[in-house]
């Protein structure tokens, strides 16, 4: 269905943990976060009722998001149960793939056919650093079992300045070798991204003066700019959220681990559906399509997202 601003709202996003087994710096606090109860986190029957009722409403896309969604129990049969639904062309998942590689030809399987992973180093220390305790071999191995089960896959590295920056190069060649697209992403002042101060913040132009064969613009594919390097087997998409937002194009909204939606990453406003069914349940589907924000008003890093969840509630 369209919203208020004209906008086809046709991608869901539902997040179905909030936890995760990182820690990302720009992503939740240090000391982790209150886990919801069992009670408090919508169950497989929930989610697929409401992701129904939404796929009558017009949504084709959804993307399963966490915190980290491969820690939740039976994660292969829900996929397998979103997958099914009426209305689905694209089913996708946004994981650290930590705990991918012995699960990926299950959820291949399941319907699965792209995955978007987080990567944004590939010093292990670095790594450990900015995960708070991951390790960088558990995500490649995951990176590489998507990639032998023939999923699409997308990389997403959150540009920081003073941690990352220098590994542009490094980052991007993997699309020389492997046929993926390698995503740098703008940090948003979402939640608790405050270890870093304001020179954290980089805007994606830096990616072309590192990168200065940067040339030919494909498409745009969703929320990214695509590129590609002369050459190379994958591409370079710039996700840049704050210097050149893509909110008049904006498609999605949001659905919570604890059942409400988000109109739009950042707002503040949410609607609690966890209860409703039937034709309730759709009304307040459609009333969250329909006042989507025309944008959000996160207009510089110092400005704060008006969003009270931190990242890993919301799942990007
Ligand atoms: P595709 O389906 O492959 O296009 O994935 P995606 O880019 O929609 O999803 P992904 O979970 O990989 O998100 C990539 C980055 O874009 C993350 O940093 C998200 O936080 C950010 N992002 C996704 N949707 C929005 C949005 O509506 N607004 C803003 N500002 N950022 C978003
Ligand atoms: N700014 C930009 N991207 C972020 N992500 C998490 N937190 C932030 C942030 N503050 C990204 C992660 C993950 C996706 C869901 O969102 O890298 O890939
Ligand atoms: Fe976990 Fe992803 Fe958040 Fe990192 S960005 S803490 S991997 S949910």
């Amino acid at each position: 269905m369209k919203d208020q601003f004209g906008r086809t709202i046709d991608y869901l996003r539902i997040s179905i943990a909030d936890l995760c087994n990182y820690r990302c710096m720009y992503c939740m606090p240090k000391e982790g976060v209150c886990k919801l109860t069992h009670e408090d986190i919508l169950s497989h029957e929930e989610i697929i009722e409401i992701a129904k009722a939404a796929t009558e409403l017009g949504i084709r896309k959804i993307r399963v998001t966490g915190g980290e969604p491969l820690i939740r129990k039976n994660v292969v049969s829900l996929i397998r149960a979103l997958g099914s639904l009426p209305g689905v062309e694209d089913l996708a998942i946004t994981t650290n793939a930590s705990l991918l590689a012995p699960i990926a030809m299950d959820l291949k399987e399941a319907g699965l056919k792209r995955v978007n992973i987080s990567l944004d180093t590939l010093n292990e220390e670095k790594f450990r650093y900015i995960t708070r305790g991951g390790h960088l071999q558990d995500t490649l191995d995951g990176i590489r079992a998507a990639a032998e089960c023939g999923m699409k896959i997308k990389i997403n590295t959150v540009l920081v300045g003073g941690f990352n920056v220098d590994e542009i190069p490094a980052l991007a060649d993997l699309t020389r070798k492997y046929d993926l697209e390698l995503r740098f992403i703008e940090l948003m002042p979402i939640g608790h991204t405050h270890p870093f101060g304001k020179e954290a913040y980089v805007s994606d132009s830096i990616v072309s003066d590192y990168l200065p064969d940067l040339k030919s613009v494909h498409r745009e594919d969703g929320v990214a700019r695509v590129y590609s390097l002369w050459g190379a087997k994958g591409k370079i998409g710039l996700i840049s959220p704050l210097s050149n937002h893509f909110c008049t194009e904006c498609n999605r909204i949001r659905l919570t681990a604890d059942g409400h939606l988000k109109p739009c990453l950042h707002s503040k406003e949410e609607i609690l559906v966890r209860g409703l069914h039937g034709e309730e349940l759709k009304e307040a589907l459609r009333q969250a399509m329909y006042n989507k924000p025309a944008r959000h008003k996160t207009l510089s890093y110092e400005s704060r997202s008006d969003s009270a969840r931190d990242m890993n509630a919301i799942g990007g």
